[in-house]
């Protein structure tokens, strides 16, 4: 198993070495060599000082890139501003707690500086999402350039985001239709190893608490007591995934073993028997899970890139040119 898996990244890391184009034909590792070769330095510089002042942000630019992506594909629409005659994904109740506009804002706005009109804002998403994810303690993966960001944004097809609610029947087939099999979707849903979800999130879970006694008999203890905690300060009350919710590592996996899966959806990954073994895999090994998970997120960035064409680099990430 080990061999196979260390076989495995070699040959990614040879591949992604000699520039391979992944999937969509006119990505490349070096697209901007010529036209802008310092812009993966002024992302990853933006990233790192924006999480020195708050690491809480690395979940935040993770979850950004998810969004975008599940959404008319990797194409930043997610970052477009709603209009008068438009109401934009971003304002769908599914994206309001999204954050990290603004970090994605200013690497752009380095960039425009040294190249104009050049570097789309679709590959900053997918890049402040790498950085993220490695100055978190996860892995380094390098990944294909040259999306095109698209000029359409509107809130009614935010409607294929997963809901904290969903069963894996429906999880399986959710991200079954972006491509991803039952392990890839436990290897990303390990993404909330980072980060924290609000009370409205996961007050269902509370529907059987005996605020009297302060159990709940489909919870562990502890749990239920700080779920209702939370939520009696609020909505927006906030609750980490796992106990170490600003590094990158394989808590999460082991939260859900121990019955502590802050979101429905979180802990039918381990009550589902197609789920679990995964759960079970990547708890006990760190590499498996890393490895898997920058496959499945390499892949992710590749989801119906606009090529030109299709496409344009837009001036401000905020609106279409
Ligand atoms: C499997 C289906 C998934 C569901 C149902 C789901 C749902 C959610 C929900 C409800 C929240 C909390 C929102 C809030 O209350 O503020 C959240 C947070 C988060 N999600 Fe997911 N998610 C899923 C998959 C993913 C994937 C695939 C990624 C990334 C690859 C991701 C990254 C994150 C991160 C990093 C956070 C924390 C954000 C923060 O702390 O600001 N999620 N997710």
């Amino acid at each position: 198993m080990v061999a196979s898996y260390g076989a495995k990244l070699l040959l990614l890391i040879a591949l992604l070495r000699c520039g391979a184009k992944l999937g969509a034909d006119a990505l490349s590792m070096d697209y901007y060599m010529m036209s802008c070769p310092f812009m993966d330095q002024m992302v990853r510089s933006t990233v790192y000082q924006a999480l020195r002042r708050d690491p809480t942000l690395a979940a935040a630019l993770l979850r950004l890139h998810f969004h975008d992506c599940f959404v008319q594909g990797c194409d930043a629409s997610v970052l477009i501003d709603s209009t008068e005659d438009n109401t934009a994904e971003k304002d769908s109740p599914a994206n309001l707690s999204l954050r990290g506009y603004e970090v994605i804002d200013r690497a752009k706005q380095l960039i425009e500086d040294q190249c104009p009109g050049v570097v789309s804002c679709a590959d900053i998403v997918a890049m402040a999402a790498r950085d993220a994810v490695f100055w978190a303690g996860g892995p380094f993966y390098e990944i294909p350039k040259g999306r095109k960001d698209g000029r359409r944004s509107k809130i009614e097809d935010t409607v294929n985001l997963p809901a904290p609610t969903l069963n894996v029947t429906v999880l399986v087939k959710m991200f079954g239709q972006h491509g991803f099999d039952a392990q890839e979707l436990v290897a990303l849903s390990g993404a909330h190893t980072l980060g924290a979800a609000s009370c409205a999130s996961f007050k269902n879970r509370l529907s059987n608490f005996d605020s009297d006694n302060g159990v709940d008999p489909t919870l562990d203890t502890d749990m239920a007591r700080t779920l209702w905690r939370a939520c009696t300060a609020g909505d927006g009350s906030r609750v980490p995934f796992d106990r170490s919710s600003y590094t990158f590592d394989s808590g999460y996996f082991n939260a859900l073993r121990r019955g502590l899966g802050l979101l429905s959806s979180d802990q039918a990954l381990f009550a589902d028997p197609r789920t679990r073994p995964v759960v079970n895999a990547y708890a006990m090994n760190d590499a498996m899970f890393f490895l898997d998970f920058q496959q499945a997120i390499l892949k992710m960035g590749l989801l119906d890139v606009k090529e030109a064409g299709r496409g344009e680099v837009r001036r401000d990430c905020r609106r279409v040119n």
